[in-house]
């Protein structure tokens, strides 16, 4: 059961919303720089990158677009299984854009493999990946995101877009859930 208040359910703040700003800040510049004279279209992974995407966009200076996708990856509680299917799709033409997918979370990297081998199938200039946080099993995988906010221990996390059972994602640091949360 969980209790009224967010934090509650939270053993460790891992992020606070300073630290996250200020490293949305540096990714932000670092785009600015990489993609100057391009046509970039950020490509946000629904619904745990909303809250980043809102923020990061506003770190940039450069004219860029937005479309979103939704995925679904079949798992069970807090693992994905690399089972994928789109739910909803980019409006976007692809073609010739240099995309850059913005992600929560790069866990087993199941997911972003999958979504990467679906767009650049699609005729575009690149495909490359900004994901907010990394876990450490994301090594195993053959997937280097360009961008990397974060990389985080191999911990449930949740806040700032990222969910538990659909909840938590308006809190504004990320942190450890309880695993009594989750029933562990
Ligand atoms: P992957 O396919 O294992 O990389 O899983 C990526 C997806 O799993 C993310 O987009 C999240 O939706 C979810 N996920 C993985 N780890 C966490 C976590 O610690 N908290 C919340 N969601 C997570």
């Amino acid at each position: 059961m969980n209790s009224d208040h967010l934090s509650a359910d939270i053993s460790e703040v891992l992020l606070d919303e300073d630290s996250i700003h200020a490293r949305l800040a540096e990714v932000a510049a670092e785009v600015d720089r990489d993609y100057a004279g391009r046509d970039l279209l950020l490509v946000g992974v629904l619904k745990g990158a909303v809250v980043v995407m809102a923020d990061f966009i506003r770190h940039l200076n450069s004219h860029v677009t937005m479309d979103w996708m939704a995925i679904s990856s079949y798992g069970s509680g807090t693992k994905s299984s690399g089972v994928v299917r789109i739910l909803k799709d980019v409006d976007i033409d692809l073609t010739d854009k240099d995309v850059l997918i913005v992600e929560d979370i790069l866990d087993t990297g199941l997911t972003l493999s999958w979504l990467m081998e679906n767009l650049r199938s699609r005729g575009p200039a690149s495909v490359e990946v900004f994901t907010f946080l990394r876990k450490p099993e994301a090594v195993q995988v053959e997937l280097e995101p360009k961008y990397v906010g974060f990389d985080i221990p191999n911990e449930f996390v949740v806040g700032y877009g990222l969910d538990y059972a659909e909840q938590y994602r308006n809190m504004r640091q990320v942190g450890v859930l309880r695993p009594s949360v989750y029933g562990r």
